[in-house]
Formats: C-alpha cells, structure tokens, sequence
C-alpha cells in the first residue's frame, strides 16, 4: 500500500513543508534515504505507524511494536543557520527536543544520554539516529523513535528493565499526532537556539546529561575507550577523563561501566 497524506495539522502547526505516512515500512531512515533525491519540500517527514525492521546506532536494533512514535525528519540545517561546524551539537540538540517534551508532559527525571538519547528513570524512552543523505549535501535525515503507546508491559522482559513508554509513564495513552506536532515544535526551538543562540544550550545540557560522573566505555569506527565524564563541552563534545588528562569525544556510542 502506498503512502497516505499527512494529518492536515501537522502542515499547519509545525515547520514541516510536506510528509508521508505510511501504515508500515521496514524503517523511516532507509526509506527518507532512498527517496531523498526525490524530495524537494523540505522539513520533509517520513512517518510509519510500524517499522518492521527498524534501525538504531551501532549494533542497536529498534523494537517493533504498535504505538511507538517512529519518523523520520529530513531537514537542512542551513535554514536554522546551523553551519556544518555545528553539526555534533546538533545531534545533541533533538535529544534535548525530546527531553524539554518530556519534561513538559510532566515526566520527571528525564536525562540525556550522550549524544541523543533520552532516559526515564535510568530507562530508555528515545533513540535518535541521524544520517547524511547520500548526494545531497546539506541535509540529514533524522530519525526518532518514541515510546508513547507501546507499553512495555507486553514487550520482552530484558526490555522492560530497560526501557519505558510515555503510556507506562502517565498511565493512559496519548494521540500520537498531537505527540508528533509537539515534539516537531520542540525541535525547531531548540534548532533555532543552537542557530541563533547557541549559548543558551550548555546550560540546559549541563542539566540534563544522565553521564556526568559516570564511567563509561565509549566505541567509535571500532575504537574503545574508558574514562570518567567530567560533562558536555559547549560545542558538544562529551569530556572524558583517561589516564589524568581531559579527551574530548564528538561521536560514538556509549556504554555505562
Ligand atoms: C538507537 O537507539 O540506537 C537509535 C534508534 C533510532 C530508531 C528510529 S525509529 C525511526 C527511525 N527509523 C529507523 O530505522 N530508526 C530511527
């Protein structure tokens, strides 16, 4: 089956300049990368009601269940004004969209993870996976996937140690298009601060980074390393204290020691 319109308000009430939603795809990102030659209305959105193969950073895979809010945003960081310099903020600053929604859905102890996940009471509520678009410079795909009304109270029990959902959260579920409009809005405010504003943001993430005096192990292109977080740096970066000196890591998955 194809892609159907887009609830009118989501047009109306955020940046969005068009979108696409489907009953199921295999995953938002693949889909936004296949077809991001084809698009021109950009903030562009690729939202599915079920991913069937889901992807995450690193090995991570994304659980499948109804009710979970995964889409995919195509956006040019250039109309923020974000220059590509920026970019590793920027990854840091959907995480902290997701976390300002929580925060005002009343959800309590809600923390970043570096770079761009979002924890509730020490379990996962969102994952971010951003992606460069192939032959179109200038864009990247943003991925996110949101526990709202896929209770974890059916999913697998390693998982629900693991992670929660808004519906587990508040006890009863929520609209998920009403949930997208305002995430999406959250995002552009913060966007738009890290263009215009920029120094606003290290106090907010000073804030909410859930690492900060943690030990983690952090992986990137294969390389591992362990140290103690001192916290995030202005631009981003996590700090890391190894062997009596500070590293500062701009990207890679972290794991908790
Ligand atoms: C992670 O936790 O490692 C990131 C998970 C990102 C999942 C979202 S769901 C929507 C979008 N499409 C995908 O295939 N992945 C992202």
């Amino acid at each position: 089956m194809g892609p159907m319109d887009l609830p009118p308000r989501l047009l109306r009430e955020t940046i969005l300049a068009g979108g696409e939603l489907h009953d199921e795809l295999p995953s938002t990102n693949s889909h936004a990368l296949a077809r991001g030659l084809s698009i021109e209305q950009v903030p562009y959105l690729v939202w599915a009601r079920r991913q069937t193969a889901g992807r995450g950073r690193g090995q991570n895979q994304w659980w499948a269940k109804d009710g979970a809010l995964t889409f995919t945003l195509i956006l040019e960081p250039a109309r923020f004004e974000i220059p590509q310099s920026n970019w590793p903020a920027l990854s840091l600053c959907v995480g902290t969209a997701v976390c300002l929604y929580l925060q005002r859905m009343q959800i309590t102890d809600v923390r970043l993870k570096w770079p761009n996940d979002v924890y509730v009471n020490s379990r996962k509520i969102c994952g971010v996976l951003i992606e460069s678009i192939p032959h179109r410079q200038g864009q990247l795909a943003v991925g996110i996937g949101l526990n709202v009304n896929n209770s974890m109270q059916s999913a697998p029990t390693d998982l629900q140690q693991r992670a929660t959902s808004l519906c587990d959260l508040l006890g009863e579920e929520l609209p998920l298009t009403s949930t997208l409009v305002a995430v999406l809005n959250e995002l552009t405010g913060v966007l738009q601060l890290l263009g215009r504003n920029p120094a606003e943001l290290p106090p907010l993430w000073r804030h909410l980074c859930w690492l900060t005096g943690r030990t983690v192990t952090i992986t990137d292109a294969g390389h591992s390393r362990t140290g103690q977080v001192l916290g995030i740096a202005d631009d981003g970066a996590l700090r890391l204290w190894i062997d009596g000196r500070e590293i500062r890591c701009v990207s890679g998955t972290v794991e908790i020691v």
